[in-house]
């Protein structure tokens, strides 16, 4: 456990963005972990993941602690359910591969998002239907003042559309040590989002499986979004904005052409994609900073752009998608 100095971040970080901590650690357990922050008694520390949804916009002067935790383990199992632990800083889709290899199904949808276990939890990691709350158990989660770790169920996380209690009431609070997930035995397909079942379609799927779903989902995703190891980017960079459907429908009258998608208290979810495609971001670059050319809900570092030149972009972006549909765009991506 040794606490290193000026340490560059760009290998840490999907955008790619070359930055520096003042100072950098990587934990393999909580006890390192209390032992770091005992030593390290400021305020300034932040724990990275796979630092997949994370935009650096300049160096970093605390403490940057790396989650190394690793471990997979099946803890439990009955008729219907397998419970399988890991570690937060397992890559995550190292472990939904695990799964699949073993026939444990519920996380195939999920193949292929960038980043680590533990980061899965403080978003709500989702796609193609399924979302990490539909699967997970319980959590552990060292608080970084008593220094515990502290238990917590699928219901005390209050999960929302790419939102939980870590990112609201206990942002910075809790850093997650290890995820229970409970699979099934039996798979439930989920194959309804639209893309899922055309390219099944296409693959010439005749049964389906745990592995067809995984390998469709890995040829959409490969398809639409750049890989990060080739061209920086963190996923989508804003939330698909949440409307009433009034609001919806007003939309609707003058763009009859604007996806909508159904959400259970009745509200619409908007496609943010779409309308930043609308106002013409779609393939744009200026500097190396620009807006991916097959998903315009994703912005891209083409190699020498900064924090700033990326929060820059997306400030153009909210400001004439506001103009022309009177949405305000969200981030979805945590800004440091
Ligand atoms: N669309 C466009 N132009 C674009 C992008 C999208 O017209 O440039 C339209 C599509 O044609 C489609 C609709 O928008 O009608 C939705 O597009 P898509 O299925 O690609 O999904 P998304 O809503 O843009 C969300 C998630 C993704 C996730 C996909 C699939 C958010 C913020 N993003 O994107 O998650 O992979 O659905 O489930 O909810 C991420 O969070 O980083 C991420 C990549």
């Amino acid at each position: 456990m040794k606490i290193l100095e000026n340490y560059s971040l760009k290998p840490y970080n999907s955008f790619r963005i070359d930055v520096a901590a003042k100072r950098f650690a990587v934990f393999d357990d909580a006890d390192q972990l209390a032992g770091l922050l005992r030593f390290y008694n400021k305020p300034d520390v932040f724990v990275l993941g796979g630092g997949s949804n994370i935009l650096f916009t300049g160096n970093y002067n605390g403490l940057i602690l790396l989650n190394g935790i690793r471990g997979i383990e099946l803890i439990k199992e009955d008729e219907h359910y397998v419970y399988v632990r890991a570690g937060a800083g397992e890559n995550w889709h190292g472990f939904v591969q695990y799964c699949i290899q073993r026939n444990w199904a519920g996380v195939e949808n999920l193949s292929l998002i960038p980043g680590s276990v533990g980061a899965g939890p403080i978003q709500n990691i989702g796609a193609y239907g399924v979302e990490l709350k539909d699967v997970l158990f319980e959590l552990e989660a060292f608080h970084i003042r008593d220094k515990k770790v502290h238990a917590f169920t699928v219901n005390d996380c209050g999960f929302g559309y790419r939102d939980s209690i870590f990112k609201t009431k206990f942002r910075n609070q809790y850093f997650i040590v290890n995820v229970t997930f409970r699979l099934n035995k039996v798979p439930v397909f989920h194959t309804s989002y639209g893309a899922i079942g055309e390219e099944l379609k296409k693959m010439g799927v005749k049964e389906l499986s745990i592995q067809a779903i995984s390998e469709a989902v890995i040829r959409i995703r490969s398809s639409k979004l750049p890989d990060p190891n080739v061209i920086g980017n963190a996923g989508s960079f804003f939330k698909n904005p949440q409307v009433t459907r009034t609001v919806f429908e007003n939309l609707l009258k003058k763009y009859p052409t604007l996806p909508g998608f159904d959400n259970p208290d009745g509200s619409k979810k908007l496609a943010a994609g779409w309308m930043i495609e609308q106002c013409g971001w779609k393939g744009y670059r200026k500097g190396d900073a620009g807006c991916h050319e097959k998903q315009a809900l994703v912005l891209v570092n083409y190699g020498h752009a900064t924090g700033k030149d990326i929060l820059d972009l997306a400030d153009e972006i909210v400001k004439s998608v506001k103009a022309r549909f009177g949405v305000e765009l969200e981030r979805e991506v945590n800004v440091v």
